[in-house]
């Protein structure tokens, strides 16, 4: 059935796909326009197959059907979903390259809350299991700037909470269990065995999977295949609302777990993944691992997993988080590369080879295994490390800062901002860039400073204005950007780090470390002065 439409304005993909208010998604014609735009600017969607899947939340069985319909109309030969319509963002990427699909649609807004009024999202990922590049994502925003009708099938919903074959028209609908694969490849990377073995000594374990879709993957892999005992995921039921949680795994949002590590009989490791489960935060008893020192700790010890026991070829990092991955891979003797914000970005460098392992101070690490962050990936590699090395987390973040120097780091987040007010920050502090090196500010020497451009090292694509940077001669930073995310007002983003090279000072308080830090950043960019706001509203 063809069916006429307009044109709908604002449907420009961000950080990581179309993200708006759910009610924006359940709008007419608004997700039927961005699918069929989504086909037609790959050329069609005729005798190809997906995978289609999303995190559970409120719209996500409806948009489902309608792109499983949609697809049918369209042509495609074959729609592998899900049960029940579910799919981690790191399941749907393996799936897309385990079937070799052409693709696949990914349904959620990640750490957004979820329900009637809250956020919902699509992604288009391709062949290689990666959320689509930036020169696609313009085409499917211009398609969607021109686009006049779309095709849908007219016909009975697919039966999604049945495992099995079905038809829509000619296309076959796989119907599958949305763990089974994904558990099946930890099990080819980590040495289930001797993690099993961690968890029958004793080792005690809390997995905070926030009401999201990580649930049934922690559960099957945590509990069922290692052992752990059970109830040691909590939140492990995916719920259309998250339980009305922010499904976010950082220290604010995933304050019971934090709670639970820092008090008294604290477990011996804890973790949080967020709403699509490419997220993770990763806790030891009385210790927070800040996402890029856990970057830089997996990379350093990798070896110790079976998957990665040959060693790493390369190490990739988005250009806010911290340079301690990059310190890591100039002992090691690999390659690092800095990024813009964005999985999208890495996908290159991992299908050619050049690195094996990624991270943004953003919660996301992952690696070859697939082509989008891995939540659960990443809580099992730090399990099959501290498996093999018997020893604390605690004393490995020790050791890894003796042996490296500490990167100190934070994020400090203005949330809802009047986009005005954001955009004066913005202009203000680039405006001021080409005075700044050579400037001596708070005893800290300024020694570069630019609105980080990035040409792609494999295709040679340029990607501008990924965010204002001011570094110092001594290793520290500053970064400033605007949130790709959000769905309300803009977010400004500040970005911190002080490098400290030891052996004194590696123990102090994350925010007094920073103190200067912080300083200098108020002085250039005048954040606080021009938005009257006190503080931050998220430090991470
Ligand atoms: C945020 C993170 C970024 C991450 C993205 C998707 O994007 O900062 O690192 O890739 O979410 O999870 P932002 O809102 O900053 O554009
Ligand atoms: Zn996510």
């Amino acid at each position: 059935m063809r069916v006429r439409t307009r044109p709908i304005e604002g449907q420009k993909p961000g950080t990581s796909g179309l993200r708006k208010k759910t009610k924006v998604f359940m709008s007419e014609g608004y997700l039927e326009n961005f699918v069929q735009s989504v086909f037609d600017a790959t050329g069609g969607a005729e005798g190809k197959t997906y995978v289609v899947g999303g995190d559970g939340r409120h719209f996500n069985d409806h948009a489902v059907q309608v792109i499983l319909k949609m697809a049918a109309a369209n042509g495609a030969r074959r729609v592998i979903v899900g049960r029940g319509g579910f799919l981690s963002t790191p399941a749907a990427s393996h799936l897309i390259r385990l079937h070799r699909t052409d693709g696949g649609l990914i349904l959620s807004a990640s750490h957004n809350p979820g329900g009637p009024d809250a956020d919902f999202g699509i992604k288009f990922n391709t062949a290689n299991g990666g959320p689509a590049p930036e020169a696609l994502t313009e085409a499917i925003h211009a398609r969607t700037l021109e686009i006049d009708a779309y095709h849908i099938a007219d016909e009975a919903d697919v039966e999604i909470d049945r495992i099995g074959e079905q038809h829509i028209g000619g296309m076959q609908v796989s119907v599958i269990d949305p763990v089974a694969d994904y558990a099946a490849l930890m099990e080819t990377i980590f040495d289930f065995p001797k993690i099993r073995a961690l968890f029958s000594g004793g080792f005690r374990m809390r997995f905070d999977a926030m009401c999201a879709i990580t649930g049934p993957y922690a559960v099957e892999i945590l509990e069922h295949r290692l052992g752990a005992p059970p109830g040691t995921v909590v939140n492990a039921t995916p719920l259309p609302d998250f339980g009305g949680l922010h499904p976010d795994p950082n220290p604010t949002w995933a304050k019971v777990l934090m709670d639970e590590m820092m008090g008294p009989d604290a477990p011996d490791f804890g973790a949080a993944s967020d709403g699509d489960g490419d997220r993770n935060m990763v806790v030891g008893r009385g210790i927070y691992i800040a996402p890029s020192d856990s970057l830089a700790v997996l990379a350093a010890n990798a070896r110790l997993a079976p998957g990665y026991g040959g060693g790493l070829r390369g190490v990739a990092r988005s250009m806010p988080t911290s340079t301690a991955a990059d310190r890591v891979a100039a002992v090691l003797g690999i390659g690092s590369y800095e990024t813009p914000t964005g999985w999208k970005f890495f996908g290159n460098l991992l299908d050619s080879g050049r690195v094996t392992l990624c991270g943004e101070e953003s919660f996301g690490t992952g690696s070859d295994h697939v082509r989008e962050k891995d939540g659960l990936w990443a809580v099992l590699l730090w399990l099959n490390i501290l498996a093999e090395r018997k020893e604390t987390v605690r004393e490995i973040m020790s050791d890894h800062w003796r042996r490296f120097g500490r990167n100190y780091y934070s994020r400090h987040d203005y949330e809802a901002l009047p986009a005005n007010l954001a955009n004066r920050i913005m202009e203000g502090l680039r405006a001021r860039l080409p005075t700044l090196p050579g400037q001596c500010l708070e005893g800290m020497t300024v020694s570069a400073a630019d609105d980080f451009a990035y040409a792609d090292p494999v295709d040679g694509s340029m990607s501008r204005g990924q965010g204002l940077r001011v570094v110092f001669s001594d290793g520290s930073r500053i970064v400033l950007r605007l949130s790709g995310t959000g769905t309300e007002g803009a977010t400004l983003r500040l970005y911190l780090e002080r490098y400290v090279a030891g052996p004194d000072g590696l123990d102090a308080e994350v925010q007094a470390a920073l103190a200067p830090v912080i300083r200098t950043a108020e002085a250039l960019a005048a954040i606080r002065a021009i938005t009257g706001r006190p503080g931050p509203d998220v430090v991470t």
